[in-house]
């Protein structure tokens, strides 16, 4: 393969969730903070109609197809996300030729932050700009979306690519995916002695297994049931619960409901300065996702019970759930402390190690080179 011919580098991050799961889908509202960790792409326009792809952590494994030939469920693996964004953009009627992009990613992969995202969203910025398109971020977030939904096959909502577009550093970005509006949330661990502890499970995160599908499914149904377009258009929460047969359906539509409470009291107590304050609230997401939700499982409750009983704030669980990450709100000065109890207690259950991230609110998809 002839050198890649590179016009420039840009880079997206992946995202962590600070509150607000399994709403995005709904119309609700999320609250994601972008990561330190992104993918970065170096990108050059190629005449031939061609893509070519390479990444620094496929080895000599590359891939070179023609732009016209790029089709749903045509490529799988990292290269889809990549490719599928080639795909998106001309089947939304955007000229765009050929391209060669070799991808380098830090954001950790399968830990629920969000890596699949930060790389079809680096590669929509990164041809939106050499290709002249004049897409806004929430149409680039729209494509990128696309590629998930289409191209791969997983009917996600907007969450993942607004916060990798979207975010600034040291805010959470305060998204209604009613309108895709959102507004900048200052948001300072740091600054009040407090950290934002990641902690990777490292257990199975399978969003194509048909959990989160089957979760959408049922939120589609209770909407049909209660004659609204969707969950967000239920006025009277209680009204809407009794409406509904007792049993999973109401379970899932309480967690919908609730956690879009839950996000509006966040981001007013964080407007307010008050970080220390959302830790009940961090807290009570995840005993909705557990009991109502039932997207947890025993490695993220480990995480978030022990978290907890370690001194933590809040905790828990983010994305989309099955496995990933759990996030810990924490005093800077027991931060070691958690960390230390939480691989203790996957070590005494013979859980496999966790990872951990300190979490620094940081700035979204960006041309770097
Ligand atoms: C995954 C999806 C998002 C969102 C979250 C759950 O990350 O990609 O669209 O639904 O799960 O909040």
């Amino acid at each position: 393969m002839s050198p890649f011919a590179v016009e420039g580098v840009w880079a997206a991050p992946g995202r962590v969730n600070v509150i607000g799961e399994h709403t995005d889908y709904n119309n609700g509202f999320v609250l994601p903070m972008a990561t330190p960790h992104t993918a970065r792409a170096s990108v050059g326009r190629r005449a031939d109609g061609r893509l070519r792809l390479a990444s620094t952590h496929a080895g000599s494994e590359s891939v070179d197809v023609a732009v016209a030939d790029l089709a749903p469920g045509a490529l799988s693996g990292w290269a889809a996300y990549p490719a599928g964004v080639l795909w998106a953009l001309r089947d939304a009627g955007h000229d765009i030729g050929g391209a060669d992009i070799h991808i380098d990613s830090d954001v950790p992969v399968g830990a629920g932050l969000s890596s699949s995202a930060a790389l079809s969203c680096v590669v929509a910025l990164a041809l939106n700009d050499l290709y002249e398109l004049g897409c806004s971020r929430v149409e680039l977030a729209r494509i990128a979306q696309r590629v998930e939904t289409d191209f791969v096959g997983v009917p996600v909502g907007m969450l993942d690519q607004m916060a990798s577009l979207c975010c600034t550093a040291g805010h959470a970005f305060f998204l209604d995916c009613r309108d895709l509006t959102g507004s900048h949330v200052p948001f300072d661990c740091e600054g009040v002695g407090l950290r934002l502890l990641v902690i990777d499970t490292r257990a199975k995160h399978a969003l194509v297994d048909g959990g989160y599908a089957d979760r959408r499914a049922s939120c589609e149904e209770a909407a049909r049931l209660l004659g609204v377009p969707s969950l967000r258009e239920v006025d009277d929460a209680d009204a809407a619960l009794a409406a509904l047969p007792a049993g999973p359906l109401r379970n899932r539509v309480r967690h919908v409901l609730t956690e879009n409470e839950r996000v509006l009291r966040v981001v007013a107590a964080l407007r307010a300065g008050d970080v220390r304050g959302i830790g009940p609230d961090l807290t009570a997401s995840h005993a909705s996702m557990r009991d109502d939700y039932t997207i947890s499982c025993a490695e993220l409750d480990t995480a978030v019970d022990t978290a907890l009983a370690a001194g933590a704030l809040g905790a828990r669980l983010v994305g989309g759930g099955f496995g990933g990450s759990v996030i810990a709100l924490t005093a800077a000065d027991r931060c070691d402390a958690v960390a230390e109890a939480v691989e203790k207690s996957f070590a005494a259950r013979g859980f496999t190690a966790p990872r951990f991230f300190g979490a620094i609110p940081s700035a979204g998809a960006r041309r770097v080179d």
